[in-house]
């Protein structure tokens, strides 16, 4: 561990079947004046909305609510949201949904008493709150960002196109907790599921492709990536089997609650690139990594040869006996690709409804982040996005 650094996460878990009882706990701790949020609608279908509800009211709170987050939440839902959370004048946010939902939460958190505007001031500026931050708390029911134990909030601004995120560096941002019941989750889609899957490794492989040290935390890594690709293949075939949910649920969390980054520098390009496409077409946050992940890492593994090697190895147990470091590590992503495949992940932008007209204007929205291997030009940037077509 050559980095230097400070490690606090103040985010409570109630973990496992029933942990929604805990709520009871938590709800005493905050003012009476409650915006309960949710997205399009599942919760409704599922009966967790009446579940949630009755412990509001049993805890005698007065609620008001946003419903209709949409996935991938938008600058104008954030205005609305921030308006109701002010005239409700609210002591504390419930967020119940997935990664769109508690980041929406998040982002009116910090919004609903800001002096400026939220957009310019958090996510053009990324500048950190100077204005009271209303607590937060996540009931969470779709598996994948980790946003129920970390600061960050996407929201995408429509009219410009753009998908930013922020990871706040004020703890306050952080949800005070969050309820995460496996069972809540068994009524996604297949698709959703596979898409959280694959958002999962992908952070994983964000902050592991990135420094040269040896590093506990590429260790931590490594084991996190063996666990969901095992507890994956079990969930794709058998999308009930509780053991293999619970399982990803936990990993998802560990993937991206600032442990596995912690001394050492993190790339995020395959998260840019699948931001600037989230941006264009509103496609489902995980597939716009997997579609853009093969070409990245190949451009990428040359420069990044020991790590690719390691991941080979070490994550998909290719055997290295007469190969070339080179052909070890693209046999890596071989297999990486074919698991891909198994899951039915989105294997091209194309799929995705981006055409090749597109590219440009893409390229102008991908941030490039410089702690990678070799962060891409405009020119490699624009070739990545063709490669993925
Ligand atoms: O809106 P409803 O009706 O609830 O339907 C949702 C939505 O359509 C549905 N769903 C959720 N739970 C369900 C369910 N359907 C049936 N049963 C359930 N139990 O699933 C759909 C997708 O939900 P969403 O919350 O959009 O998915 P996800 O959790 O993948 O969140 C995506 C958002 O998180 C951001 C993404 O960019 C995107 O905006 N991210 C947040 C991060 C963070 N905070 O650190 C990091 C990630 O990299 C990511 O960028
Ligand atoms: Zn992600």
């Amino acid at each position: 561990m050559l980095g230097t650094f400070t490690y606090c996460n103040p985010t409570k878990l109630y973990f496992g079947e029933g942990s929604l009882k805990y709520l009871k706990e938590e709800l005493p701790k905050y003012g009476s004046n409650v915006v309960l949020i949710y997205g399009g609608g599942s919760i409704k279908k599922n009966g967790i909305y009446d579940a949630v509800v009755e412990i509001l009211k049993e805890n005698g709170k007065c609620v008001a609510e946003i419903a209709g987050v949409m996935p991938n939440p938008t600058l104008a839902k954030l205005y609305e949201g921030v308006q109701i959370a002010r005239d409700h004048q609210a002591d504390f946010l419930l967020a119940v949904g997935g990664g769109s939902v508690c980041d929406y939460a998040k982002a009116v958190s910090v919004s609903a008493y800001c002096k400026e505007d939220p957009w310019e001031k958090y996510y053009l500026r990324f500048e950190e709150p100077d204005c009271p931050v209303i607590p937060v708390g996540c009931v969470l029911t779709m598996v994948g960002t980790g946003s129920e134990m970390n600061a960050g909030a996407v929201i995408t601004n429509q009219e410009t196109k753009q998908k930013i995120g922020h990871v706040f560096a004020d703890e306050r941002v952080m949800p005070r907790f969050s309820v995460l019941d496996p069972t809540y989750t068994l009524t996604l889609p297949h698709y959703q599921i596979v898409s959280g899957i694959y958002d999962i490794f992908n952070h994983i492989c964000e902050q592991y492709f990135s420094g040269e040290d040896d590093n506990t935390s590429d260790y931590i890594s490594e084991g996190l990536m063996r666990s969901l690709l095992h507890s994956s293949r079990i969930a794709n075939k058998d999308p009930q089997n509780y053991e293999a949910r619970s399982n990803i649920m936990w990993t998802a969390t560990w993937a991206l609650n600032t442990l596995v980054a912690k001394g050492k520098t993190t790339d995020w390009m395959v998260h840019m690139l699948g931001q600037a496409v989230g941006g264009y077409t509103d496609a489902a946050h995980g597939m716009t990594l997997s579609a853009v992940s093969l070409p990245y890492y190949r451009f990428l593994l040359p420069y990044g040869l020991p790590k690719f090697k390691r991941f080979a190895m070490n994550v998909w147990d290719v055997q290295p006996e007469g190969k070339t470091d080179r052909q070890i590590a693209e046999e890596g992503l071989a297999a990486m690709e074919a698991w891909m495949k198994e899951l039915g992940l989105a294997m091209n932008l194309t799929q995705l409804g981006v055409t090749e007209d597109m590219i440009e204007g893409l390229a102008d929205v991908t941030l490039v982040l410089p702690g990678g291997y070799n962060p891409p030009s405009r020119e490699e940037i624009i070739r990545i996005f063709k490669e993925s077509l």
